[in-house]
């Protein structure tokens, strides 16, 4: 059994002015130590997708398991957040605590534990280590990028959804996130959402999703490094 199981997973949003399927029939599973990357345009369903696994958007038909529980009812859905670290794409600091402040104040809210110096090892590996201090509305882009990847590593989670990791990351810090999570592959399972063709050198699949259908170009075997040819077609 997977980490992560998808079945034939349908999600609709309703809004003002219609409703939008955003995921139409999507089944992958996520080994133990498996990394797979996901991508596709923008809209196509990539968050989407790591918001059914926590239990923040229910799917209007199909079947999702992570760790083995179906993320349905409330008490499932903590569980489940509880041991995933999730980044999110736009950021999810309070910006009335220090960063040192939320990453503490974030483990806490979660149950769980964590290592003082864990934190500053990692903050010393991203480049952060001198913005702990400071509140997350002072910081670059990619400074709370960095930060907020601190704080969702720090507690040792047992499953990783990273929502476009190096995105506002210049080249170089890239690289720095990239080699850092090189560090957690085969140790914790991973979903990646990107752009970034230079996550392909982490990853051992990658899910193309168009419009909210996983593309027939699944690879089960792994891409070799920054090989992108697939998304130039
Ligand atoms: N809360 C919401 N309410 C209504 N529609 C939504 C909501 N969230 C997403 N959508 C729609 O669902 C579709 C999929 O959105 P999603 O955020 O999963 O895409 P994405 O692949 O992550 O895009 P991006 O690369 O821009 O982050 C889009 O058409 C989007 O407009
Ligand atoms: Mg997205």
């Amino acid at each position: 059994m997977g980490v992560v199981e998808f079945e034939d997973v349908f999600v609709k949003y309703e809004t003002y002015t219609g409703s939008v399927l955003a995921l139409r029939g999507v089944t992958f599973s996520l080994g133990k130590g498996e990394t797979i990357l996901v991508m596709g345009p923008s809209g196509s369903g990539k968050t989407t997708i790591l918001r059914v696994i926590l239990g923040l958007v229910q799917p209007m038909h199909g079947t999702v398991r992570v760790f083995g529980m179906e993320p349905r009812d409330g008490k499932t859905g903590l569980e489940i957040r509880r041991r995933a670290g999730y980044l999110t794409q736009e950021g999810k600091m309070i910006n009335e605590l220090t960063v040192w402040e939320n990453i503490m104040f974030y483990a806490e809210g979660r149950g769980r534990r964590v290592d003082e110096e864990r934190v500053r090892e990692l903050a010393r590996e991203l480049n952060v280590e001198a913005v702990l201090n400071k509140h997350p509305n002072h910081l670059s882009g990619g400074e709370l990028k960095r930060a907020e990847l601190v704080m969702v590593l720090s507690d040792e989670p047992e499953l990783l959804l990273l929502d476009e990791p190096t995105s506002m990351l210049d080249a170089e810090n890239s690289e720095v996130v990239i080699d850092l999570l090189s560090t957690f592959k085969g140790r914790v399972p991973m979903i990646v959402t990107s752009h970034d063709p230079r996550l392909f050198e982490i990853s051992d699949r990658v899910l193309e999703v168009v419009g909210g259908v996983v593309g027939k170009s699944l690879r089960e075997t792994a891409p070799s490094p920054r090989r992108d040819s697939h998304l130039e077609r």
